[in-house]
């Protein structure tokens, strides 16, 4: 089963951006360990960082017809600004779980409300890289069970 995983802006500088809220481990170990959990489930991933919110849009839009099956994100900021991202989640067809590595109902009053939640099956949050262990699990169950 094949599943796109995507991160949004200034999440390829984890390890040195902001430790003390997004921990250590830099985006290559959180794609390693998303990696580790695929091949245990028999997952196949690709996986894309991107800066930019249209191409987050057109990755979002092509994924159905590159033949995914669900798509793992995290939004970064775009979660709280993004009404574009939103609108592709929902027009893509397939499961989205959105992940974030901090708490944001526990920081800045503006990181609380998730616009692309909204179009989301779920969301794991505060977890640290766990949120996107924890967030391919969830994807892969919520799939295999509407596969059977
Ligand atoms: C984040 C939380 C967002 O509020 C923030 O803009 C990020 C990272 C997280 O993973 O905790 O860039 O999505």
């Amino acid at each position: 089963m094949k599943l796109l995983v995507l991160h949004g802006p200034s999440l390829d500088r984890l390890g040195t951006r902001e430790p003390e809220i997004y921990g250590s481990l830099s985006l290559a170990g959180i794609n390693a360990l998303l990696e580790e959990t695929a091949k245990q489930r028999g997952l196949e991933l690709t996986i894309l960082q991107s800066n930019h919110e249209g191409v987050l849009v057109d990755a979002i839009l092509s994924a159905a017809e590159n033949g995914n099956r669900g798509i793992l994100m995290n939004p970064a900021a775009y979660s709280h600004t993004s009404i574009a991202l939103l609108d592709a989640i929902r027009a893509c067809g397939l499961p989205v779980v959105e992940v974030h590595l901090s708490n944001i109902h526990a920081r800045e009053e503006f990181r609380r409300h998730s616009y692309t939640a909204m179009g989301a099956v779920g969301v794991v949050t505060g977890f640290g890289p766990d949120s996107y262990v924890a967030g391919l699990h969830l994807l892969a169950a919520r799939l295999q069970q509407h596969a059977g």
